[in-house]
């Protein structure tokens, strides 16, 4: 029997639990003419195993390699090429089965095909299962720029297995933990209570079942306020105005840092007191300082000033307010730049 979904958006269900027991029923239950499965290099060894044997259709399986470096229209067009040479009709299913890079850019390949065919985001990341794969935002990288070109399409429907997690590695969870928490800071604080004093070697044994739909509740709320990002859609951003131009800045060092890490030290330094000690406490212990020099301030101004959010040459950052789910937009200038990331990187002056 099909289960009743956790959360719907847009006609769309979610579902968060073992696949065997949301995404087999609600298959079963579908007439699709055909399926076509998207991985990549490293879903396709280690996730879907998980899925094949609860497909009740045949189906084809499209693998692209790896990495953000190839959310691209290239990688598209060797996606459309398979769709082609698999004859997909109006009434085939693609299914994503990977974290937000499989997810953006095959929810954008399928909301485009024959103007539009459905398609299922089973995210694999926690990324991906919290963030990503929730909101209806598709779309790929064009010439560097990221999230250039795209679409608002709703998937058929999500199914956020957590099972997945255990082969991700524990650099690429904790990078979906900074979104975890972000969530608990803008509009669950209860959330936030598994993980104040939690060791970080810990977080695999979290009951990462409940905390998943702990904090997609969160983004289902928002995304179903405001759903062209208009207004409170802008709480999502929260950390990521100076976590964007740290993470851009580092992918050109090599130390390269990851999502999560960047807008974790963003969350840090965009929160004014007295809410800042109470987030660096929950932050720090996953993600440790890191150290900026003086040099690179004129760049990650430079960085920052590209962001969508501002006007007229000042820096907007939206932050949660009173807790939860208000905030405040506050304008900054590159003078108070330098002093928010002096608080909480180990800047180098
Ligand atoms: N659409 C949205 O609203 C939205 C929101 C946030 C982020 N994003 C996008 O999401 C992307 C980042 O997503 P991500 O962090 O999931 O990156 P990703 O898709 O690149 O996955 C990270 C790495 O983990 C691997 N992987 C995935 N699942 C695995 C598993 N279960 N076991 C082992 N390895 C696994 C992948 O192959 C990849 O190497 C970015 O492109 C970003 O723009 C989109
Ligand atoms: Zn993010």
């Amino acid at each position: 029997m099909e289960r009743k979904p956790d959360f719907s958006w847009q006609d769309s269900p979610v579902f968060v639990g073992n696949l065997a027991e949301t995404l087999g029923p609600w298959l079963k239950g579908q007439s699709y003419s055909q399926v076509l499965v998207l991985t990549d290099t490293h879903t396709h060894v280690h996730c879907l195993p998980r899925l094949q044997n609860l497909l009740p259709y045949p189906f084809h399986t499209i693998q692209i390699t790896a990495g953000e470096q190839h959310k691209n229209l290239e990688t598209c067009t060797l996606i459309w090429q398979q769709m082609l040479l698999h004859k997909l009709d109006r009434k085939s299913l693609l299914i994503n089965l990977g974290g937000g890079v499989i997810g953006d850019m095959g929810g954008f390949c399928a909301a485009t095909w024959k103007r539009g065919i459905d398609f299922i985001q089973v995210p694999t990341t926690l990324l991906s299962m919290t963030d990503a794969a929730i909101g209806g935002k598709t779309g790929i990288d064009f010439q560097g720029i990221k999230n250039t070109i795209g679409v608002f399409q709703a998937p058929a429907a999500v199914f956020a297995d957590p099972a997945f997690l255990h082969t991700l590695s524990d650099r690429e969870l904790k990078s979906g933990l900074a979104e975890v928490l972000k969530h608990g800071f803008i509009g669950d604080p209860k959330l936030l209570d598994s993980f104040a004093n939690l060791h970080p070697a810990a977080l695999r044994t979290l009951p990462w079942n409940q905390l998943l739909t702990q904090s997609i509740a969160v983004k289902v709320r928002v995304v179903t306020e405001d759903p062209k990002e208009k207004g409170l859609r802008m709480l999502l951003n929260y950390g990521h105005s100076i976590g964007h131009a740290i993470e851009s800045y580092f992918l050109g060092t090599d130390s390269p840092l990851t999502h999560g890490e960047a807008i974790a030290i963003g969350m840090i330094c965009e929160t004014p007191p007295p809410h800042q000690t109470r987030v660096a406490q929950i932050l720090e212990p996953f993600f440790p300082k890191i150290t900026i020099r003086k040099e690179a301030m004129p760049t990650l101004w430079q960085l920052m000033l590209q962001d969508k959010k501002n006007s007229s040459g000042a820096v907007r950052l939206a932050i949660p307010d009173e807790l939860p789910y208000t905030m405040q937009v506050l304008s900054i200038t590159e003078q108070d730049l330098s002093e928010m990331l002096l608080q909480y990187t180990n800047a180098s002056y």
